[in-house]
């Protein structure tokens, strides 16, 4: 396993394996993996002749008041723990690599749902994303990438700015990984509490319970939302949103949901400082 820390020294490294017609995957992480992204890795280790892991925690998705700072971080055992599932390079650049320029003044967005859900408390989180992935797509020259559904949101942006800007490249979605406990693996377990790790299951438990109710017949949405909201509410959890969307287009759903109404839930919410996301699809 190597470290690449260039741009150029990954895109020299990649060249031969891409005039040969390999297949390159690129799973693009900010470091402090769990098996939620070892998933991510197996599927590109499955599917491709070569794998790259980033590791890069991206300033510019960050508001100030967020955990920048804080986030952990542990190249060498997530370099370790890549080599172990296959992945053959960890590209691991510096703030200065990436964005030598200071933040880059041109920056990509989608106009319609940046401001929305995790982005209306997240201002410039999802410009930043789209940013940092589209470089990385175009440094790499990747067939394959893959993200995890937990980041539902974030995923739909990416598959979306994948269309409109014609990126020559494959996005796969991968399941979220959870824990036994039903809680969905993120780096940000890492802050909760052992109390706050047993409260925050309330997320998954709701989830789960509005799920059971809609197969057993319950369409209306508030209904539905209510289930979530209580569960998480109950466990001394600070619900951000409960938002019962469109799976095709993240719009909103209200009154009573229609038969053929393609549907997830999107949750966040925190338990005591962290900020936890989830979802669920019903159909
Ligand atoms: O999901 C993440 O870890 C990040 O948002 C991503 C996609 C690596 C971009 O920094």
């Amino acid at each position: 396993m190597q470290i690449i820390k260039s741009i150029e020294s990954l895109r020299e490294t990649l060249k031969p394996f891409q005039k040969e017609g390999k297949k390159v995957g690129l799973v693009p992480t900010m470091g402090a993996l769990h098996d939620g992204h070892g998933a991510l890795i197996k599927a590109s280790v499955k599917d491709c002749d070569i794998t790259v892991v980033s590791v890069f925690l991206n300033p510019i998705q960050f508001g100030r008041n967020e955990d920048l700072d804080k986030y952990p971080k542990r190249l060498e055992a997530d370099a370790n723990f890549a080599a172990s599932l296959g992945a053959d390079y960890v590209f691991a650049p510096s703030v200065a690599e990436m964005y030598p320029n200071g933040d880059p003044l041109t920056m990509v967005r989608d106009e319609s749902l940046e401001c929305l859900y995790c982005g209306a408390y997240r201002p410039g989180h999802f410009r930043g994303v789209l940013t940092v992935v589209s470089k990385l797509f175009l440094i790499s020259k990747a067939n394959h990438a893959y993200f995890g559904e937990k980041d539902y949101q974030q995923l739909f942006l990416i598959e979306r700015m994948v269309k409109d800007l014609n990126f020559d490249i494959e996005i796969h979605r991968v399941p979220i990984v959870r824990e036994s406990t039903g809680l969905a693996m993120s780096s940000r377990n890492e802050y909760l509490s052992v109390d706050e790790r047993k409260q925050a299951l309330a997320i998954s438990r709701g989830l789960n319970e509005a799920k059971e109710a809609y197969l057993a017949g319950e369409r209306g949405v508030s209904k539905l939302r209510d289930i979530v909201v209580k569960s998480i509410v109950l466990s001394r959890g600070q619900v951000q949103f409960v938002e019962i969307v469109n799976q095709n287009d993240l719009q909103k759903y209200s009154g009573v949901l229609k038969p053929t109404d393609k549907v997830v839930v999107l949750v966040a919410a925190f338990f005591g400082k962290t900020r936890l996301i989830d979802n669920i699809e019903f159909n």
